[in-house]
């Protein structure tokens, strides 16, 4: 999609990918921008950061876990610009827990932000859409490939939300809704900033947020990087069990 000219909503704008993002996608001409989080203060300091003449931005607090937070994100959209030719959903969570540690609460919470505010999403989306079209992206991740240890809920929730949008994919083309699955490897963010192993080819928020744009424009389905981390996923899907278990009973 080319983006100028275009009202685009996207979450987890206050943080990492999602604000690398916001500042990025400024830089298209006439562009009305909605960036979503619940951290106000800071959407709206990036509000005026990136604000010049010629674009509009309008920063929206939302806690995508709740229905209602979506619904009414989405009517101030409505109410402001008239439509949404694009969403990207990037909103996230995620936490390194064994299954000892895994609370019930934490495991809700992931589940809710990283599958279940995409069936929220779509709800309000599609209606909207259906006459003229538009394009939702979810970023996923390479991480729900398989169920890695200590990341299984995480894992779990992002494995459901990449069957959720390849599924919408092929009942949404007739109404020309185009859904794409966005699958980062690891990238340097405060999500990671907290992890104590090794994340080979962490990337930089800026390159992550490079290929993104170049896969959003060329409209692909599927944008994973790095490349060379997607093709081990890849591999990694075709270990068969006994020899993945073998490995993951050994991760500390
Ligand atoms: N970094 C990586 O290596 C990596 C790899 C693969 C996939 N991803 C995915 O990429 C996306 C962005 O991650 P990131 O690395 O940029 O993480 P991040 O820096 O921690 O940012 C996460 C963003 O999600 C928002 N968010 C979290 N809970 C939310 C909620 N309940 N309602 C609304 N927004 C919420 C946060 O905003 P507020 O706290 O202000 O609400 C923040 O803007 C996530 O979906 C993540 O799973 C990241």
């Amino acid at each position: 999609m080319d983006f100028n000219n275009k009202v685009v909503l996207l979450t987890g704008a206050s943080s990492g990918i999602g604000y690398e993002l916001a500042v990025r996608l400024s830089l298209f001409s006439n562009i009305k921008l909605v960036l979503a989080a619940r951290r106000i203060d800071i959407l709206n300091e990036l509000a005026a950061q990136i604000c010049r003449p010629g674009i509009e931005v309008l920063p929206v607090k939302c806690d995508v876990s709740q229905r209602e937070d979506i619904s009414s994100a989405v009517k101030r959209v409505i109410d402001t610009f008239g439509r949404i030719d694009a969403a990207i959903l990037n909103s996230g969570t995620s936490y390194r827990m064994s299954h000892q540690e895994s609370s019930f609460l934490k495991t809700e919470e992931i589940m809710k932000v990283n599958t279940i505010s995409y069936l929220y999403f779509f709800d309000e989306l599609i209606p909207l859409m259906k006459k003229n079209g538009g394009l939702i992206a979810g970023v996923t991740s390479l991480a729900g490939t398989r169920g890695f240890p200590y990341s299984g809920v995480y894992s779990a929730s992002k494995a459901a939300s990449s069957r959720i949008l390849e599924s919408y994919r092929g009942e949404l083309k007739k109404f020309n809704i185009r859904v794409i699955n966005i699958k980062p490897g690891f990238v340097r963010t405060p999500m990671t900033d907290k992890n104590k192993f090794y994340m080979p080819m962490l990337m930089e928020p800026a390159r992550a947020t490079d290929i993104i744009l170049k896969g959003l424009k060329k409209e692909k389905r599927i944008i994973q990087f790095p490349w060379p981390v997607a093709i081990l996923a890849k591999l990694v899907k075709l270990i068969p069990n006994p020899i993945f278990d073998y490995f993951a009973a050994r991760v500390k």
